[in-house]
């Protein structure tokens, strides 16, 4: 039977409307489980960047919040959710494979709730597709509403309709959702939302919306209370987190939250993702030198090393300005690792643009560098542009500025060796049980032989040999 009087009890306020449907769904999922005979189990896939894991650990505490019991296996959970990307056209494609074998295995569960969202649903291509083709997938909401599982979840379960709940333009700034973490000594933090930059090849902003910041004193409220629950290491979170601060109303800047954030006690090192060159202040570099907490390390995404092609991708800096930003950072920093991000095949790019970048790459010598093929989005500026590359060019400069960074990074990384670090535990090493796997301050990796019991604690690690791009040592 329907219940409308749910509805009509509801609170129209936010997060406290969401708590009440929390409670609701929870009693549908009881009546559910007596029907299926067992405890309702999900599974949360993530793609994409650390916002959508940050958002993934929100909906993880709805799910758990809701009493489903989380599951490792997607293919036996019984509410499997899939947090989507879009960022380029093999991250989609990528997801449509992955989604249809899930739906052939669906046949033997055909009560499964299978839910998408995320920025690949706010393309109206991507919500038809799924109307249309994958009449399994019961929920289907954007980057907007996540908050609102709880709600969709009641309204699906009570009615058993499909849901298809995508918003066009970002609501409200909802606090106090609740969340579980994947680490208990480590967590995401949004200091903002969405993106204003529209760099031409770039779809965030269209499926993230606006840049928004959020309340500073919401961000320092919910940094003290992770440090309370056991949490030591903070990153903050935004596309451009340099810019954080425009249009709210108390006097903040990007730095002073910083500051802020390492007078939290119980927090033991800051990071942030990700500083947008055009942006990087002076003041930021003087604070991060200055400071016990924030890590060695800033990524600060290059993107081409030709200005030519700078203007074109609307970033706003030059070749020449970049390379004194990074040189300055190197300076002021001492042992401070520089990463990046690297687009090859640019509508229009030539072979000397590419001579630019491999410049830069040898001039800054990152730590280490994402390298991605130019993958046009539809929508955005760039992808109407002309001048698309073959597959030959890109396959051939696409490997030229990879070794670049390879040489450069191998080199860097090696440069600690010897040294003891100060790292924090992260989990036991995927292939060899015996070994701990931590992070530097300079978020370089170290594996050591030690007890898991560690886990979560920061140490002091000696760094006997690298391999390359880790290191392994052992515990002073
Ligand atoms: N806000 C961050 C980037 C977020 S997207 C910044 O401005 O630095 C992460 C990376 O994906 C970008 O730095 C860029 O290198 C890459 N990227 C974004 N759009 C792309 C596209 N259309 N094709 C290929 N790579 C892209
Ligand atoms: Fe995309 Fe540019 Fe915004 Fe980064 S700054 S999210 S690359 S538009
Ligand atoms: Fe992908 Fe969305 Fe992040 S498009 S990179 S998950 S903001």
């Amino acid at each position: 039977m329907i219940d409308t009087t749910v509805f009509d009890n509801a609170p129209l306020c936010e997060p406290e409307r969401q708590y009440y449907f929390i409670d609701h769904a929870s009693s549908l999922r009881l009546k559910k489980e007596s029907e299926l005979g067992h405890p309702m189990t999900f599974h949360v896939t993530t793609f994409g960047c650390q916002m959508n894991a940050r958002d993934s650990e929100k909906m993880t505490g709805i799910l758990s919040n809701i009493g489903f019991t989380e599951t490792d296996s997607e293919t036996e959970a019984d509410v499997v959710l899939f947090n989507t990307c879009t960022i380029r056209d093999n991250a989609n494609q990528k997801f449509y494979g992955h989604l249809g074998s899930l739906g052939g295995k669906n046949a033997k569960n055909p009560d499964r709730i299978v839910i998408v969202c995320g920025c690949m649903v706010q393309e109206s291509e991507c919500t038809n597709r799924l109307k249309e083709s994958y009449d399994f997938v019961k929920i289907v909401f954007g980057t907007h509403n996540i908050y609102k599982l709880a709600e969709l979840m009641f309204c699906y379960l009570n009615k058993g309709d499909r849901i298809f709940d995508v918003w066009d333009k970002p609501g409200e700034i909802v606090e106090d959702i609740p969340s579980i973490r994947k680490y208990p000594f480590k967590s995401g933090v949004n200091i903002m939302f969405g993106c204003n930059n529209y760099c031409t090849y770039c779809i965030v902003p269209y499926v993230r919306g606006n840049e928004r910041s959020r309340a500073s004193d919401e961000i320092l409220r919910e940094c003290a209370h992770l440090a309370q629950d056991g949490v030591k290491e903070i990153m903050l979170l935004g596309q451009n987190v340099n810019s954080y601060g425009n249009g709210i109303k108390d006097e903040m800047t990007f730095p002073k939250l910083l500051k802020e954030v390492e007078k939290i006690d119980g927090i033991k090192r800051i990071r942030f993702m990700t500083s947008h060159p055009k942006d990087l202040s002076d003041e930021l570099i003087n604070i991060m030198r200055d400071s016990d907490k924030i890590c060695r390390h800033i990524h600060l995404p290059l993107q081409s090393g030709s200005t030519r092609i700078l203007t074109a991708m609307n970033r706003r800096y030059t070749k020449e300005q970049y390379v004194d930003l990074a040189l300055k950072i190197r300076d002021r920093i001492p042992g401070v690792s520089i990463t990046t991000d690297i687009i090859v095949g640019f509508p229009g790019e030539t072979t000397e643009d590419i001579d630019d970048t491999v410049d830069v790459i040898r001039k800054v010598k990152f730590d280490g560098a994402f390298t991605f093929v130019y993958s046009p989005r539809t929508g955005t500026p760039a992808a109407k542009m002309e001048g698309f590359k073959d597959p030959d060019w890109i396959r051939r400069e696409f490997d030229r500025v990879l070794t670049a960074v390879q040489d450069e990074s191998k080199e860097m990384a090696a440069r600690f060796t010897g040294r003891i670090e100060s790292v924090l535990v992260e989990e036991v090493n995927e292939k060899d049980v015996g070994f701990l796997s931590g992070r530097m301050s300079n978020n370089l990796m170290v594996h050591f032989p030690g007890d898991p019991s560690l886990i979560g604690s920061i140490l002091d690690v000696k760094l006997n040999e690298c391999r390359g791009f880790y290191y392994i040592g052992e515990t002073v």
